[in-house]
């Protein structure tokens, strides 16, 4: 068989993460020996107790930091920095106030590598294009001021998109929405991610949250992570058909899914409020 036909996307291998406070010399070990393999077209969603380790994993694949110790590989090299094949984002990531929606998705093609090579007319037929996928149609102009929490979102997702990414690296990106808007997003994130694409065709995706039943909706795979040191506790295949709608939630084996994880990761959230 060939090797890169079954070479993971991404690999972590005995990956370690020391924080030592500067002045007290203090060591957090956020992370202790995690080991993850993610396949081309995965989603992949991290639960886990607050502290446990999940945005220092991301910042890790994204090259915003960098392991202690461990192998950490995107196609079998080394991930050394940041670079536009990884799109990250997170929880509270801002858009450019004084941009227009065209404007903040055309950013990273206007001002960054992705769009060197294309004319301005590709660029603007390009934002056209994700302006349309994240169904903003009609709201091209608009400020972020004038947007509602969820299309802004839909702006920061188009933005990241917009740059080409072959790895989508989420942090909580839904964590500042409210509950309808949330559930909206979920299944928007799906069709987008290419949920009836085939595999090669969607991005690999690591997706953070704190919320078990949108972990359940949205991954092929969980990773239930536990604290002190972050480690992997287990990981959940999560085998419910695909595309996946508003009527997957009352299959019993979503409630068995939701029900392991939250036994896996109960003892230290219950810790971690105490
Ligand atoms: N830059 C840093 N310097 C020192 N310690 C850090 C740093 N970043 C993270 N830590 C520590 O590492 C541990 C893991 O942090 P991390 O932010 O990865 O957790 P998390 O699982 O994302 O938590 P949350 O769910 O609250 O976002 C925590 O104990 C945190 O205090
Ligand atoms: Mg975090």
């Amino acid at each position: 068989m060939n090797g890169a036909v079954n070479r993971p996307k991404l690999r972590l291998q005995g990956v370690t993460k020391a924080f030592v406070a500067p002045r007290t010399g203090h060591r957090t070990l956020a992370l202790a020996d995690v080991s993850l393999d993610i396949d081309q077209g995965e989603f992949v969603c991290i639960v886990g107790p607050s502290g446990c380790g999940k945005s220092t994993i991301l910042n890790i694949v994204a090259g915003l930091d960098a392991p202690t110790a461990g192998i950490v590989e995107k196609d079998g090299a080394p991930i050394a920095g940041p670079g536009p094949d990884r799109g990250v984002m997170f929880q509270d990531y801002a858009l450019y106030p004084w941009q227009t929606v065209q404007g903040n998705i055309g950013f990273g093609l206007n001002y960054g590598a992705p769009g060197k090579s294309m004319s301005q007319a590709e660029r603007d037929a390009r934002v056209a294009e994700f302006v349309k996928l994240v169904s903003l149609t009609g709201s091209e102009s608009k400020y972020p001021h004038q947007l509602s929490g969820g299309m802004r979102q839909r702006v920061a997702l188009a933005r990241l998109l917009a740059n080409g990414p072959d790895i989508l690296l989420l942090d909580e990106p839904l964590g500042a929405l409210d509950a309808q808007t949330r559930i909206i997003l979920q299944a928007e994130l799906l069709r987008i991610w290419g949920e009836t694409a085939p595999r090669e065709q969607r991005k690999t995706t690591v997706f953070i949250t704190h919320d078990i039943e949108e972990a359940v909706f949205l991954a092929d795979r969980v990773v239930v992570m536990s604290s002190h040191p972050g480690r992997v506790r287990d990981i959940l295949t999560i085998d419910l058909p695909r595309p996946r709608d508003e009527s997957i939630r009352a299959d019993p084996r979503f409630g068995h899914f939701a029900d392991e994880i939250w036994r896996l990761i109960r003892d230290q959230a219950l810790q971690a409020i105490a």
